[in-house]
């Protein structure tokens, strides 16, 4: 397979990219960090070094590449909100940086996967979205966007046959989450978060979620009355 992978020089878009590699497959790894683009060019990746915030530079880089088979669109950040600061800035940065960066992709994508026999297309969101949790005023807000675009496209894009998929992980240890200063249940490594994103990319599921011990519990407690979910996020809050 022909593969692109935003986000690909940190993190969870790195551990896909050098999996990918090493499987045999194309690998194009985006990101902007031209060391770490160099270290992967080493490794035998093709790389491109591209600020996805920039569209007209991503429309222009992208749209020509010949053909792709898999896009994984896993470029972003996290930032907090503290209250009783509300930074709107801070909310827009990271609405910038989650959903503008993944819709340039998008658009600038969609003519290659057009030319692939089997395309998909896959969005890495968060499950951070599916309810509201303290201080992910910004991320989680940003997150609940791209599963809304990605599951939308899951709709549109399917009489085109592109398969469209969202990839909403739980915490993985990178260097997104070390800067977290608080206690991250069921944190996994890397490596297997990289595993759980390719089986479920093969067995072509229109979601990706893991680790289902919290994933599951997350779904769960998304279905409680709302009142009663900010009681008990509260309490998480002020315990
Ligand atoms: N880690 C977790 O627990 C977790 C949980 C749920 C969801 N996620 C999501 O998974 C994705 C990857 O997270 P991660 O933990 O692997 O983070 P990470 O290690 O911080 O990697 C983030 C990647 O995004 C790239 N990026 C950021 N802004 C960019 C821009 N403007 N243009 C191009 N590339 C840009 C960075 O590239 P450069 O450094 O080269 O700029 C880097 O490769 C994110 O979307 C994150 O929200 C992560």
């Amino acid at each position: 397979m022909k593969i692109l992978i935003t986000g690909a020089t940190s993190g969870i878009g790195r551990q896909l990219a050098l999996d990918y590699h090493a499987s045999g497959h194309s690998v194009i790894a985006v990101g902007r960090s031209a060391p770490a683009l160099k270290a992967l060019a080493n490794q035998g990746l093709h790389t491109l070094e591209l600020d996805l915030l920039d569209r007209e530079a991503t429309l222009r880089d992208l749209t020509g590449l010949d053909r792709v088979d898999l896009a994984i669109l896993c470029a972003g950040s996290c930032e907090y909100i503290d209250m009783p600061d509300f930074d709107s800035a801070r909310v827009s940065r990271i609405m910038r940086l989650n959903v503008e960066t993944m819709a340039h992709s998008i658009e600038a994508l969609l003519p290659a996967l057009r030319r692939s026999d089997s395309p998909h297309l896959v969005g890495v969101g968060s499950s951070a979205a599916y309810l509201p949790l303290p201080r992910a005023e910004a991320y989680g807000a940003s997150k609940a966007a791209v599963a809304y675009l990605m599951d939308t496209l899951a709709i549109t894009l399917a009489p085109e046959k592109i398969r469209v998929s969202l990839v909403c992980p739980g915490f993985v240890k990178t260097p997104l989450t070390d800067r977290n200063d608080f206690d991250m249940p069921f944190l996994m490594d890397v490596q297997a978060a990289s595993q759980a994103i390719r089986n479920g990319i093969e067995k072509k599921q229109a979601e990706i979620h893991f680790p289902k011990k919290l994933t599951w519990g997350m779904k769960a407690a998304a279905r409680l009355p709302r009142s009663l979910w900010a009681a008990l996020a509260r309490r998480m809050v002020t315990s």
